[in-house]
């Protein structure tokens, strides 16, 4: 698959400064910069085998985690509140579009599902489900994208990370 426009994409957002100060940020066993590049690529070419909006889907892709400092950091950077941050940065930064924005609110919506089953941890996060779900085609691959890279990260640095949890859970949700 030709990357040409992907890069065309996406070549104003990672060579920008602010952006680029994720490269700071470990993320996974990795920066943030890293992580972002991977899901981006592979929401892209998700996009493209379905036919969806490969532009927003990418943009989304690339900014899902615009946000600085560990999830551990504040609560805006939780697990739960870190989608809203990003999306706001990103609409400053790079005045992404609504469209955009609801993509980039629901990338963590496996960690909703997995939260409402086990609702202590992390008891002042707020779970709203129906808020949570991917609103779109394109919603869903940024997702599903950001799992499949986030357990990939998590088990090639040979850290036992909730991702692997993660995937665990949502294939048995799937399948059931
Ligand atoms: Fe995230
Ligand atoms: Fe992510």
């Amino acid at each position: 698959m030709c990357m040409k426009d992907y890069y065309d994409i996406v070549s104003n957002i990672i060579s920008n400064d602010r952006f680029k100060e994720l490269k700071n940020d470990t993320h996974h066993s990795t920066n943030k910069y890293d992580h972002l590049i991977r899901v981006s690529k592979l929401s892209y070419k998700l996009a493209k085998l379905t036919k969806s909006d490969v532009e927003s889907t990418t943009r989304a892709g690339v900014l899902h985690d615009f946000f600085y400092g560990d999830r551990k950091a504040s609560i805006q950077n939780s697990y739960l509140n870190h989608p809203y941050t990003s999306a706001n940065n990103a609409k400053e930064v790079f005045n992404i579009s609504d469209f955009e924005s609801d993509i980039i609110k629901t990338h963590m919506f496996h960690h909703t599902l997995f939260r409402s089953v086990v609702p202590f941890i992390n008891p002042s996060e707020k779970v709203k489900i129906k808020e949570g779900k991917p609103k779109s085609k394109e919603a869903w691959i940024v997702c599903l994208s950001d799992l499949i890279v986030s357990a990939y990260e998590g088990l090639r640095y040979n850290v036992a990370t909730k991702t692997s949890l993660y995937a665990i859970f949502l294939f048995n949700i799937i399948t059931r």
